[in-house]
């Protein structure tokens, strides 16, 4: 059998440790090339020891000198820095690239990774909030594969494409005319009961503790604001080439339909399972083959229900945002990611409370100014003037 190598782009976080244990598990098809923190040295060492790919990067620059010890200590290659993470690419030389970082610094690894010639497992969705043009467009030319991580797009590609899934991943939106919308599921977070008084005051903690998934700090807040299943809006407009007033939301709080794709007939095409990423990480990595691992399935019977109910986008009003910069066009998401990560940041540092996230998001959009969107620089330069806004507000 042919083994895949896989280069992991922030591999000591959620999804990166979720990650290698699907590499772990399916050992004979997957192998470690490459590894990426940003600062957890201590867990790179371990996942260095098990793993042995032939290079790592650490991003912290504060954090370059425990990077020399552990490459020097297991004779492997070094880069640093966020820019080290495209240098990666050329070193370890990967079938699959898996985007597993955090907010606009995969960008750029994206693109390189395109551009070497890799597929690419996706679950750094600001990757396309970003720069979601330049992406499939490169992917296009260059004939990779975009593979979703994202459990609601995952669930989506295989809906879209029922028998043929690779043609709808490599030629996103060709096959699609048949779809009258997409579907996207969310749990609705912690705070989907609150009033708009409520959600005034609550804490960094509360926000931390979102009902059905355990992810990263960042995810957890924007799932909590409704940023998330915005930004996965865009996401699939991307991915799916279609427009975003054809993908609609609903709150199903038992997160065990993953997504739903309804076809000019109105059939509903619908994905269940256990609400576990090692799913779709295994279908994106192992894609296309459909194979056993070791997880309990879903017991249909032990369900008592399934509910849907329709976002409220005046109490989580960052939904809104999204969709309204997809429809500004432009660089207006690159800014309105920008100013989400921005106040995210900040209300992690308990600087601002809670629904200071989207009066900030509101203002950043209100004074943002288009720039194109079709080159890396202007969207370098517009996450940049974002970000000035952001920190002055
Ligand atoms: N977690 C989920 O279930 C889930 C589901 C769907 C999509 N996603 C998306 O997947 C991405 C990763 O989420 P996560 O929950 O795994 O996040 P996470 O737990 O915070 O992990 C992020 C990883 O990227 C590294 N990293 C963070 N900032 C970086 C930077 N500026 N430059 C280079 N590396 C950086 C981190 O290193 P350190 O460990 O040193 O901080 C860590 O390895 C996000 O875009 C998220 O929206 C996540």
């Amino acid at each position: 059998m042919i083994t895949k190598k896989i280069l992991l782009l922030g591999s000591t976080g959620s999804i990166g440790t979720r990650t290698l244990d699907v590499v772990r598990d399916f050992s004979e098809s997957l192998s470690i090339c490459g590894l990426s923190t940003f600062g957890r040295c201590d867990l790179l060492t371990r996942q260095v020891e098990e793993f042995h790919p032939v290079a790592i990067n650490v991003s912290d620059p504060s954090k370059a000198a425990e990077g020399r010890s552990l490459a020097d200590t297991y004779g492997i290659k070094l880069t640093l820095g966020e820019e080290g993470l495209a240098e990666l690419i050329g070193i370890c030389e990967p079938d699959i690239v898996v985007v597993a970082t955090v907010g606009i610094a995969g960008l750029i690894p994206t693109l390189s990774a395109i551009e070497y010639g890799a597929d690419v497992a996706l679950a750094n969705k600001e990757v396309l909030v970003t720069g979601g043009h330049l992406v499939m467009e490169a992917a296009r030319k260059q004939g990779v594969r975009i593979l979703p991580i994202d459990s609601e797009h995952n669930a989506v590609s295989r809906c879209m494409t029922g028998a043929d899934s690779a043609k709808v991943l490599t030629t996103a939106g060709q096959d699609t005319f048949k779809v009258r919308r997409i579907i996207l599921t969310a749990s609705g977070g912690p705070f989907r009961h609150l009033s708009r008084e409520e959600l005034e005051h609550v804490t960094v903690d509360q926000a931390l503790n979102h009902p059905t998934w355990r992810m990263g700090p960042k995810i957890t807040i924007d799932s909590a604001t409704l940023m998330n299943k915005g930004f996965e809006v865009i996401e699939g407009h991307h991915l799916f080439g279609i427009p975003t007033y054809k993908i609609d939301v609903l709150i199903h709080p038992q997160s065990i339909i993953h997504s739903l794709v309804e076809y000019v007939d109105g059939v509903l095409l619908a994905q269940l399972s256990i609400a576990d990423m090692y799913l779709p990480i295994q279908n994106a990595l192992l894609f296309p083959e459909r194979l056993p691992n070791r997880l309990a399935p879903l017991n249909l019977a032990s369900l008592s229900a399934l509910t849907f109910e329709q976002p409220d986008m005046e109490r989580f009003p960052c939904l809104a945002y999204a969709y309204e910069s997809a429809r500004m066009g432009g660089t207006a998401t690159v800014a309105l990611n920008a100013a989400n990560e921005v106040a995210v940041r900040r209300f992690l540092n308990r600087e601002i409370p809670f629904m200071r996230i989207p009066r900030i998001i509101r203002e950043t959009l209100d004074r943002h100014e288009q720039l194109p969107s079709d080159n890396i620089e202007a969207i370098q330069e517009a996450d940049r003037r974002a970000r000035e806004v952001d920190e002055a507000i």
